[in-house]
């Protein structure tokens, strides 16, 4: 089924300058970029984005890396978009993910892991909702 998911492309890949190369691995996997824009995170959007995890000892640090320049926003759809792109970013932490994915080929660290991908299609809705209007979201 045609669904959406919401991405980010995090400062540690922003700085190296790898947008394109992150984004062709997402092309690639034959999922389309509908809706993408570079910002510069506030600290309030950040701590709102990861409010899930402001009891876990790195929430300090996690706000402070994806404040650290800018990110590209991104909406992602294809077929089982929200698996899809779990698939193709890979494990969580770079030294268990699989060859080829998205953190196997360019993330630093667990914390500097270069994208991030939601973990549900209700979580896609909210999150894609902090970012986008549906009129900023091309099909
Ligand atoms: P992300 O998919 O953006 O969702 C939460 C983020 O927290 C996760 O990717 C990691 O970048 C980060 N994270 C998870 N575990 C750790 C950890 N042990 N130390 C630092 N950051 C972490």
């Amino acid at each position: 089924m045609t669904e959406r998911t919401f991405s980010i492309i995090k400062p540690d890949a922003t700085k190296r300058n790898l947008t394109g190369k992150v984004n062709a691995v997402i092309e690639d996997a034959g999922l389309r970029i509908v809706a993408q824009r570079r910002i510069q995170m506030t600290e309030a959007q950040a701590k709102a984005f990861y409010e899930v995890h402001k009891e876990r000892p790195f929430y300090g640090e996690l706000v402070a890396t994806m404040t650290s320049a800018p990110v590209v926003v991104q909406v992602l759809e294809g077929d089982n978009a929200v698996a899809r792109y779990r698939e193709v970013m890979g494990a969580t932490n770079p030294e268990q993910a699989a060859d080829g994915t998205i953190r196997k080929l360019f993330a630093l660290n667990v914390g500097e892991n270069s994208v991030h991908g939601s973990d549900s299609q209700d979580n896609a809705k909210i999150e894609i909702a902090q970012f986008f209007t549906e009129d900023q979201i091309v099909g």
